[in-house]
């Protein structure tokens, strides 16, 4: 049976179920709200009526048949995919499916170091083996570019046995790999093409920005809806290509997806994949016109530099996410963490991260011209009231990883827990990311350096948000025990 993209059969179905007042004698246990007032008042009743558990009339996430199969159904049409599974979990279940039914226990995938969290855990899950390829560093901005194709080539050479090659589409700042032509090198060499797309679900449905992971060929996508997609946080979509078995992938999905999926975030997924087939044209239209103009007016105040496609160079810059709204900070002598801060803590703006050289606004389909006026005001006046020289700014670079023993090995060995400053030359054990962007400054089993720890050292007193180890602090360091 072919559907319309007008349909949103998640939807539908709970529209359908609310009107029939059925009697709850199963969970949640707040009974459409009824048993929790303040949730109720808090959430407003629609929200609280929504939340239900699986039943036939609303089908399972687990094994979908009806309902929840038709709008996957139409999600794998709309984003051109063979088929399309609705995620609850976070971009984080759908990257640990694709790459946990990839690659198992000593296996080798070949990936950027500039991945998200999420890649890095499914490895320790499932015991494969990174083989990095140096994501190019731009000079200037301190920021890691996608993978050069002759590098993914050296790689492939070097490890043909891997199973799989893992590309993000696009970077967290908007720069995206040749995808194609990637996708035709894995292809080539029995491999498979995974794309992290948290950051890409527009490609799908605008005109003008970087291909799509599935009109590149690749055979598998995370994709983050809750993203620029515009559902509710948490909601995401995994999508394959005809090369990979729907039955087969679902297995891995089920080992950590939950048993009770929230029906607000599926509906979510439903009606935003509706909104974009049928809208998302026109409105990723006006959210590059809305980004072009953010870029002109904070590249006219002087000492910031928003930068975009001038970037490209048909290799490490392949193409650039132009509604991605990323601007060096470092010639008004701040960091980008500083900036971050002073927007949120002095003009009451919340911008997406800040590291130590850039700023990233997100820009997508619920933005207003006069919010975009409003951060460049806030821009303008920073560098006025706060703007320093700008020497002694650490510019980042890229820290080639040692790669002592696989992500699963570090993380279940034998550890000893030192302060950080003693740790130069031992194995790490655990993670340590600045959140957001989430990218690992240490993976377990990656050798710690001096590089590594002056990084640290400068990202913690410019007040970047570091993450991952046991103490929450970072005062200490779990390594592998008698590694140094
Ligand atoms: C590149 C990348 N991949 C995956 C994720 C995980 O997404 P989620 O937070 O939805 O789990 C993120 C989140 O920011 C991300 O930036």
């Amino acid at each position: 049976m072919s559907l319309s993209q007008e349909r949103a059969p998640i939807y539908e179905a709970l529209q359908a179920f609310g009107k029939k007042r059925v009697v709850p004698f199963d969970v949640p246990g707040h009974k459409r709200g009824r048993g929790n007032p303040e949730l109720a008042m808090l959430l407003g009743e629609n929200c609280v009526q929504m939340d239900v558990n699986s039943m036939k009339p609303l089908d399972n996430l687990c094994h979908p048949v009806s309902v929840i199969r038709e709008a996957e159904e139409l999600a794998a049409e709309a984003f051109g995919a063979a088929h399309a599974f609705l995620m609850v979990g976070g971009t984080t279940s759908a990257v640990q499916a694709m790459v946990l039914s990839s690659v198992k226990q000593g296996e080798k995938i070949i990936l950027p170091r500039n991945v998200h969290r999420s890649v890095m855990g499914a490895l320790v899950l499932c015991g494969a083996i990174p083989v990095y390829v140096d994501p190019a560093c731009d000079e200037r901005l301190g920021i890691p570019l996608g993978m050069r194709v002759k590098d993914v080539e050296q790689a492939i050479q070097m490890h043909p046995e891997a199973k799989a090659v893992l590309v993000n589409n696009p970077t967290y700042y908007g720069i995206c790999s040749d995808l194609r032509a990637i996708v035709k090198l894995a292809h080539d060499n029995g491999m498979l093409c995974l794309a992290d797309e948290a950051h890409g679900t527009h490609f799908y449905f605008a005109e003008g920005l970087p291909v799509s992971a599935m009109a590149a060929g690749a055979d598998m996508a995370a994709v983050s809806m809750h993203k620029s997609g515009g559902s509710l946080t948490q909601s995401s979509i995994m999508l394959i290509g005809s090369a990979v078995s729907e039955g087969y992938v679902r297995q891995f999905i089920n080992l950590t997806q939950t048993t009770s999926a929230s029906y607000l975030l599926l509906s979510s997924l439903d009606i935003s994949r509706r909104n974009l087939a049928l809208r998302g044209k026109e409105a990723f239209a006006e959210v590059i016109k809305m980004a072009d103009y953010a870029r002109e007016e904070i590249n006219a105040i002087g000492g910031y530099y928003a930068f975009s496609q001038e970037l490209i160079n048909g290799d490490s810059i392949y193409d650039v996410d132009v509604t991605k709204l990323s601007v060096n900070t470092l010639e008004i002598g701040l960091a980008g963490i500083e900036v971050y801060d002073l927007l949120r803590d002095e003009y009451d703006i919340q911008i997406e991260f800040g590291d130590l050289g850039n700023i990233l606004a997100y820009l997508s389909i619920g933005d207003r011209l006069r919010d975009i006026e409003r951060l460049v005001s806030a821009l303008a006046e920073i560098k006025r009231r706060f703007g320093q020289q700008k020497a002694s700014m650490m510019r980042q670079e890229y820290i080639e990883p040692e790669v002592v023993t696989s992500p699963q090995k570090a993380f279940y060995a034998e550890k000893e827990l030192l302060p950080i400053e003693q740790t130069n030359g031992y194995v790490c054990a655990e993670f340590v990311m600045c959140y957001p962007p989430g990218i690992p400054v240490l993976t377990p089993g990656e050798r710690i350096t001096t590089k590594i720890l002056e990084y640290i050292d400068y990202a913690k007193r410019k007040g970047c948000s570091l993450t991952g180890p046991e103490d929450a602090n970072i005062e200490k360091l779990n390594v592998l025990k008698g590694e140094a």
